[in-house]
């Protein structure tokens, strides 16, 4: 049973209601509504019981709860957690792809093989049982991490990306096709060669954008990004689905801040979800009630070979007016945005009170973001003085026009600007809602939204 002080609960993004929540998993647009799967574990605020969580929306921002759709079966492939995986549409259905893992009683070996699991009405899911079994992993892979497949659909085919780990070296990422599901063909390893993260998972491939995203475990920080335990890159470039290799053009990290890992984007659609949070950060789940929530989700695009992210949120504008330099008004739930021109200085502190803010800077051609001081305390594995500080910082590029969008929750704030994103968690004093902004630029428009209620 969980007990918390707090029932208060973020009002638009993904929970698990109670208990611990990971990686977004199984996203698809099937028959006009949005599904939404989650690593869950309903009993604990702690990770353990990997299950997959499920909720529906029309519109990505109201979200029914579902019942649990997988639990790890008694005995068999996913008796210690049916760990991340994705969803696609079938003959009318939505069939899931998932990771079995499985810990032997006796030894400790760890074995990961994919599964399958399909649903007539998309609420109650029936398992199938594995149809990626180590069999199929070639020589020179380690069966223990095998895991995480994302699975699409082109030229007739399922194709399907899965997370792996070379004997002796790091992680790597594999590509299978099958003709029906079941059945799968190993046809190749998309780099040839270790990334330089310890391990990869939760890949994805989106063949309208030409994007691979992966997650990196333990990769080292360089010129000031990967500074999470756990990174999240995009590679832009082609896949060769006959020898499937990928030729990486230009890559980046998916986000600044401090709580962002594991995204997935929807089969049928470019928006992306991630889990909003970081594996070793310590939050103040037994408070709340509650551990973990998934990011807003974000539409994806492509633009000048680097990808963009654009909140979508059903919201409504509730006034828009010109700032000459200040401006003071009231922020907690919804979005702002704001479109300066020819910018010179910008400040803005957002879920303030006497004790609270939460501040993002334009300070020496760099956005920096400050949660030293948005509440409860966040600790972590951070692997430099700034991220103990609570500090995150974002390159500033020259644009003509800085459109800044701002999306509040009770316990988060995401920053998307000129399609850069920096999100993070912060856990303040409920009360605190106040937002005061100082600027310096040629022109700017200032706009609040409120989330439509349903
Ligand atoms: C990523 C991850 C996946 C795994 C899942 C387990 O955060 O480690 O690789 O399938 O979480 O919950």
């Amino acid at each position: 049973m969980i007990k918390s002080e707090s029932k208060l609960r973020p009002m638009f993004h993904i929970t698990g209601g109670n208990g611990w929540i990971n990686d977004p998993n199984g996203l698809i647009f099937h028959d006009g509504r949005y599904h939404a799967f989650f690593q869950y574990n309903p009993h604990d605020t702690e990770w353990g019981n990997i299950s997959w969580g499920h909720v529906v929306s029309d519109d990505l921002t109201h979200w029914e709860q579902m019942p649990t759709a997988l639990v790890p079966s008694a005995d068999g492939a996913d008796k210690d957690g049916c760990f991340s995986g994705s969803a696609i549409e079938w003959k009318g259905k939505i069939r899931l792809i998932y990771t079995g893992h499985s810990v032997d009683n006796d030894t400790g070996a760890v074995t990961q093989v994919q599964c399958l699991a399909s649903s007539d009405d998309g609420v109650r899911f029936v398992k199938h049982g594995v149809v990626i079994g180590t069999d199929r992993l070639p020589n020179g892979y380690y069966p223990s991490d095998f895991r995480d497949p994302k699975v699409w659909r082109k030229n007739d085919k399922f194709w399907c990306v899965i997370a792996a780990r070379a004997v002796g070296g790091k992680g790597r990422v594999l590509l299978y096709s099958s003709d029906d599901l079941s059945t799968w063909n190993f046809v190749g390893d998309l780099f040839g060669k270790d990334t330089e993260g310890e391990m990869i998972e939760c890949p994805d491939y989106r063949d309208d954008l030409g994007v691979l995203i992966i997650s990196e475990m333990a990769r080292p920080a360089e010129g000031g990004i990967h500074l999470n335990s756990c990174t999240t890159r995009w590679l832009s470039g082609a896949l060769d689905y006959d020898n499937g290799r990928f030729t990486c053009r230009a890559s980046g990290i998916c986000d600044h801040g401090f709580d962002f890992y594991a995204p997935q984007t929807f089969n049928g659609a470019p928006v992306l979800i991630s889990w909003l949070n970081m594996w070793g950060r310590t939050v103040p789940a037994k408070k709340y009630g509650f551990n973990g929530m998934l990011s807003v989700p974000r539409s994806l695009s492509v633009a000048n070979g680097e990808l963009c992210q654009t909140p979508v949120v059903n919201c409504r504008k509730v006034f828009e007016t010109a700032v000459n330099d200040r401006l003071e008004d009231k922020f907690k739930i919804g979005k702002i945005v704001i479109s300066a021109a020819e910018l010179r200085k910008f400040k803005i502190l957002l879920r303030k009170n006497a004790r609270n803010y939460t501040r993002l800077e334009l300070t020496n051609g760099e956005w920096i973001f400050d949660r030293s001081h948005s509440g409860e305390s966040i600790s972590g594995n951070e692997k430099d003085a700034d991220s103990i500080a609570g500090i995150r910082r974002m390159p500033f590029s020259v644009k003509n026009t800085t459109e800044i969008i701002i999306v509040g929750d009770e316990f988060s704030i995401e920053i998307f600007i000129n399609g850069k994103a920096l999100s993070s968690t912060i856990y303040p004093d409920p009360h605190a809602d106040a937002l005061e902004l100082e600027l310096d630029c040629a022109s700017c428009v200032y706009s609040r939204y409120d989330i439509v209620e349903e």
